[in-house]
């Protein structure tokens, strides 16, 4: 009888369990909106927890008084981003005045912030807040949980990877950015990324293995001790490197053991060694490499003048902070203000939050990763003086480094346009497999649909495939795609969305980069009050360093001979504005190249 007891006891276990999987979880229905949180209570009830949302009601649909007087007098962020771009006169006013200046820089930074969730909260294994997601830093965060599994009717039968790749990604024929971004702008976004977008597939895409988070550089000392010391001379707190030509290069695998990811093709004199083993991929990226690599070394130079009496780990210690600081300085003032199109002059300043609840951490967000894959911009093929490469002779050959010297790489790459980010049908061949892999990823960390992040980020859900994409020769391929335009992904979403007015991209890029972007970059240590003083960068030289750097000077500072042009946007050029797509066209055969091959092995080692 004990045992009869025992087998039904377990025969209901079983019948509860199959039954609480399979679509009685009431949360499934994501019945709580305005970023209320969903909490079952068994199969059959739920609860909305609205707390700070603005919102209450058992669904938390009903907005505070403060709320609404909030959304009526907060312009929509198009409003926002066309005062931003136009009325240049108005900001050169504006821009002059210094309280003025601040109190707007101020403004951007703490509202785009607030939008991100600081301590982090989700992982992709944890759709509710828990200390092993908060602890565990080989995750990337999540901006949204995960979708529950075993939600029926939750993940829509989603189109084939690659068929979304074929029919909306693929480069037709090259489209350049109306905002006339250069490849100097590319490779920049490439390799400064690079530092915490790492993912350690072998995990899978939830993990990351740059465990920094942010701006600490491991992509030019390495992401732990040992590759870091490897790389450093111990001499001066200086990097090793060699000298080709009479220029300096970094050191070569074979001379500092350090592991780095070649095809077996690759020469040895060739094979050089920095802080991210990947590097070697483009010599876009080992041309900053190198310029950093340099930087390193001179401000080490600054340091022991006026340091005599430091030793070798303080000098090198100090010059990455600096070399931090100039870094932030440079994404802030260069990158994202040319990104950005602003007229208003964005100003790297910590002192700005000092009075403002803002946390100093940060965590990567895999979303973040997903919405930076920005291979639009590489162009069907590489102009470097007077040559022409295409991928497969551009792809892993630093021959082309030594070859034509960093400062011809920073005036070709500075002469060549990027390729325009969404619009849709932008993407080159030789990445498109990534791209494949970029949605499986998201499908295999559940994201939530495109419209679920719009509204994630206070936008409004687009509600047809032609407000999507603007486009409807576009709309038409997404629909018969995706069906319903609630079931629309982000990645694809991204790239397919109308770009802005004469812009590389749309509203939910923008809207959605900007906060996790400026919060990793004002959460770094150094932007604290404990640290942003003189003293930690070594004293006034130091931190006169990291306060007057640039693009410019990273460049002239660290080429011999004359200075090149260094630039984000194409100088003096008149765009030729994409009149020449057309929609119906097929792709075009860029079936002689087959970087394929290489790239695999990018990916398996990645
Ligand atoms: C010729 C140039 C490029 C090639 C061949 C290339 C190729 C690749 C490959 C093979 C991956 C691995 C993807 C996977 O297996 O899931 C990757 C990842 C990535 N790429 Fe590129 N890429 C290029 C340029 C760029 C540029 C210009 C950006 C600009 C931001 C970029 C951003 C990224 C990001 C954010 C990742 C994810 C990294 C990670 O999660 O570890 N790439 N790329
Ligand atoms: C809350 O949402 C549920 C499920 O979507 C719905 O049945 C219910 O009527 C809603 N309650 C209110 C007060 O709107
Ligand atoms: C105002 O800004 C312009 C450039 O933007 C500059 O040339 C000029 O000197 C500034 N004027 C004042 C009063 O600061
Ligand atoms: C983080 O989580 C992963 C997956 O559960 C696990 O393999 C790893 O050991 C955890 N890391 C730490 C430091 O606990
Ligand atoms: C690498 O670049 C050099 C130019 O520096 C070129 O001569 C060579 O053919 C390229 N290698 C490959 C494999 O295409
Ligand atoms: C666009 O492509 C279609 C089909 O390939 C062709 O019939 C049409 O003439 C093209 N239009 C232009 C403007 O090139």
């Amino acid at each position: 009888a004990k045992a009869m007891k025992k087998t039904i006891s377990v025969f209901l276990l079983v019948i509860l369990t199959v039954s609480s999987c399979y679509g009685l979880d009431p949360c499934c229905a994501q019945p709580c909106q305005n970023k209320g949180i969903c909490v079952s209570k068994g199969s059959d009830s739920y609860e909305c927890d609205c707390t700070r949302t603005g919102y209450y009601g058992e669904n938390c649909t009903t907005p505070e008084l403060s709320t609404r007087i909030k959304s009526f007098l907060k312009p929509s962020p198009n409003a926002v981003h066309h005062f931003l771009t136009h009325y240049k006169w108005i900001w050169n006013i504006i821009n002059n005045i210094s309280f003025l200046r601040d109190a707007i820089m101020r403004y951007v930074l703490t509202s785009r912030s607030d939008l991100i969730d600081s301590p982090p909260t989700y992982n992709s294994d944890y759709g509710y807040k828990n200390w092993e997601a908060y602890s565990n830093l080989s995750y990337y965060t999540r901006a949204l949980p995960p979708l529950p599994t075993h939600c029926p009717g939750q993940t829509p039968a989603l189109p084939e990877a690659k068929q979304v790749v074929e029919k909306v990604l693929l480069r037709r024929r090259f489209i350049p950015d109306p905002q006339g971004s250069s490849l100097m702008f590319a490779f920049f976004a490439q390799h400064f990324t690079h530092q915490f977008f790492k993912s350690d597939f072998k995990r899978g895409a939830a993990f990351t293995r740059s465990l920094g988070h942010g701006v600490d550089l491991s992509h030019i000392y390495g992401e732990n001790l040992e590759k870091q010391h490897k790389l450093r001379l111990f001499k001066d707190g200086k990097m090793k490197y060699q000298v080709v030509d009479g220029e300096v290069y970094p050191p070569l695998v074979k001379d500092v053991q350090v592991d780095m990811h070649y095809p077996p093709h690759a020469p040895e004199e060739h094979r050089f060694a920095v802080g991210h083993e990947a590097f070697g991929l483009v010599p876009g990226l080992m041309m900053y490499a190198t310029l950093w690599l340099r930087e390193h070394n001179r401000v080490c130079d600054v340091m022991k003048q006026e340091h005599p009496d430091w030793d070798d780990e303080r000098i090198f210690q100090t010059t990455r902070l600096i070399l931090i600081g100039e870094t932030i300085k440079i994404v802030i003032e260069d990158y994202v203000q040319h990104l950005s199109g602003y007229h208003f002059k964005l100003k790297f300043d910590p002192e700005l939050l000092f009075n403002q609840r803002f946390q100093y951490q940060n965590r990567i967000a895999a979303e973040f990763n997903t919405l930076y894959h920005w291979h639009p911009l590489m162009p069907d093929t590489f102009h470097i003086q007077h040559q022409a490469y295409s991928y497969p002779q551009f792809l892993f050959n630093n021959s082309i480094v030594t070859e034509h010297g960093i400062g011809n790489l920073v005036d070709s790459f500075t002469k060549q346009t990027a390729g325009r980010i969404s619009g849709g049908w932008n993407l080159p061949p030789a990445v498109q497999g990534m791209a494949a892999k970029v949605l499986e990823h998201s499908r295999q960390m559940r994201y939530q649909s495109l419209n679920a992040y719009r509204k994630r980020f206070n936008l409004r859900p687009y509600t047809s495939f032609e407000d999507l994409t603007g486009d409807k020769v576009l709309a038409a391929e997404m629909e018969k795609l995706y069906g319903d335009i609630e079931s629309v992904e982000l990645y694809s979403g991204l790239l397919v969305e109308k770009p802005r007015p004469n812009a590389v991209f749309g509203e939910t890029m923008v809207e959605m980069g900007a906060p996790f972007s400026l919060k990793g970059l004002m959460g770094n240590p150094i932007c604290s009050p404990e640290y942003w003083m003189p003293s930690t960068f070594g004293g006034k030289v130091g931190f006169d360093i990291v306060n007057s750097a640039s693009l410019k000077n990273l460049v002239c500072l660290n080429v011999n001979g004359p200075c090149p042009v260094a630039s984000f946007k194409v100088p003096d050029v008149n765009f030729p504005i994409f009149a020449n797509v057309n929609s119906s066209s097929e792709p075009s055969a860029h079936s002689t190249i087959n970087p394929t091959v290489l790239l695999k092995e990018r990916a398996s080692e990645l």
